[in-house]
């Protein structure tokens, strides 16, 4: 997990040459934690194939073990689950460490609350920041008892209910982590447990849990939102899995070879749910020469070869309604707004204060010391573009334990014109540990 002990490990990258090549990004990282928690709730052996084995996912695996799973690595992304059955999870023997992920805590602390166990939630510095109010709530109403740290943050202890009870909630912020938790929580609850999302967001969670043999319904409301209600106590009946790549960690790829001139790339094999792919659509929107080829299904979910040419962008209103789709692209998009012709507005985004770290402020602060001209708001950020010519960089931004604010500025360092030294590489590990050597495929080169 995360360790304090550790030195910092800075990263800088330049790009002597245009990128190229042919990479495949790993599992999708929301996929993969829903993968070990399923196989692990199934009556019998799960296979998954092609699992991230990124730090987030290693704590979900650790935690599914210490609550009586058996959970097994084969090989490079090949894991056995053998089950204890919906009801069957058992009080693990010590604190749960949740290390920097957000998606194992909250959605870890639905499935607990609906079973009589008692379990602790830690997590590094950045998780302990982050508010689980919003989960401490519903799963409140379904009878669990929490004792948080104060405004609702970690360490935490749960006791789950010993009959829990079935409810009825309406999203109060657009989070599937929220929706996952309830849902997975409603597992063992013996009637019908209804979430409501006035917007929709990403569906991994419904998808994988008809694919488990949940009985799963999904109803379009007349608001634009969704009902999705589960009924507990069926039984899951253990899976053959394949992860799809994720999108997330080839947003990095994507826009790395749309701003370094000349290059021309292949990201083999990613994820395009349309809950998870707008910050494709939106770099499109702002001229980005994209091909999906070979377009199929992975797992149940729409997958493709995405094949990325080096595009001269625009400055655009980036509408606020495809914040779900891409609540974890930003920090990349403002990357290639700091490149594009003219200014790029994105607003509705307050979410991002919220993630491992404050990314509006995070990026913000790195952004103007690499040069870029930047005006941040509550809710959102403008970035007034360089128009193609490479920014000024020169700097040391601070990541903040933050993954997405590390690659980011990693590859920002490539359209500069001295390199951008991120302080701190060991936090890519939680999310893409093979980052640095698909950079250094495609022909990045550490400055
Ligand atoms: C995730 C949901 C999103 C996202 C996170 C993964 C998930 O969080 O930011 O990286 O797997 O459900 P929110 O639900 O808080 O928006």
């Amino acid at each position: 997990m995360t360790s304090s002990n550790t030195p910092p490990s800075p990263l800088s990258l330049s790009a002597p040459a245009p990128l190229a090549g042919e990479v495949r990004v790993p599992g999708d990282k929301s996929i993969s934690h829903r993968a070990i928690m399923l196989s692990a709730l199934a009556v019998g052996r799960s296979e998954v194939r092609g699992l991230l084995e990124g730090e987030d996912v290693l704590a979900t695996a650790a935690a599914m073990r210490a609550m009586g799973a058996q959970v097994e690595r084969l090989g490079q992304g090949h894991w056995v689950v053998d089950g204890v059955g919906v009801g069957g999870l058992l009080q693990p023997d010590a604190q749960l460490d949740m290390g920097n992920s957000g998606t194992s805590t909250r959605l870890l602390m639905g499935l607990v609350s609906s079973h009589p166990i008692t379990a602790t939630f830690v997590g590094d510095a950045s998780l302990s920041r982050r508010p689980m109010g919003r989960v401490i709530e519903p799963l409140s109403r379904i009878g669990a008892e929490i004792t948080a740290s104060p405004d609702g943050r970690l360490p935490l202890m749960l006791r789950g209910a010993d009959t829990p009870l079935p409810i009825h909630y309406r999203l109060p912020v657009a989070s599937a982590q929220v929706k996952s938790a309830i849902l997975l929580a409603g597992l063992n609850i013996g009637a019908e447990t209804v979430v409501e999302e006035p917007v929709p967001t990403r569906d991994h969670s419904e998808r994988m849990l008809k694919g488990f043999g949940a009985e799963l319904s999904v109803e379009p409301m007349a608001d634009g939102g969704k009902r999705i209600a589960v009924r507990g106590w069926a039984e899951l009946k253990p899976q053959t899995l394949e992860v799809p790549g994720d999108p997330s960690s080839a947003g990095f790829l994507l826009v790395a070879a749309l701003i370094v001139p000349g290059s021309n790339i292949t990201i083999h094999g990613v994820g395009l749910n349309p809950t998870r792919d707008g910050l494709v659509r939106v770099l499109q929107e702002m001229g980005a020469d994209i091909t999906k080829l070979n377009e199929r299904e992975v797992g149940g979910e729409p997958v493709a070869d995405l094949l990325v040419t080096h595009s001269a962008l625009t400055g655009i209103e980036v509408p606020p309604e495809v914040a779900p789709s891409m609540i974890d692209e930003y920090p990349i998009l403002f990357v290639a707004a700091a490149l594009a012709s003219g200014r790029t507005v994105m607003r509705g985004i307050e979410e991002l204060r919220v993630k491992e770290s404050d990314r509006i402020a995070a990026m913000a602060a790195g952004l103007r010391a690499a040069g870029v001209a930047v005006e941040e708001l509550p809710d959102g950020l403008i970035v007034e573009g360089s128009g193609g010519e490479k920014v000024a960089g020169g700097c040391t931004v601070a990541t903040h334990l933050d993954h997405r604010i590390a690659m980011s500025f990693a590859v920002l360092s490539l359209a500069a014109k001295t390199a951008i030294t991120v302080d701190d590489r060991a936090p890519i590990a939680t999310s893409f540990p093979d980052f640095l050597p698909l950079m250094q495929r495609l022909g990045a080169v550490q400055a």
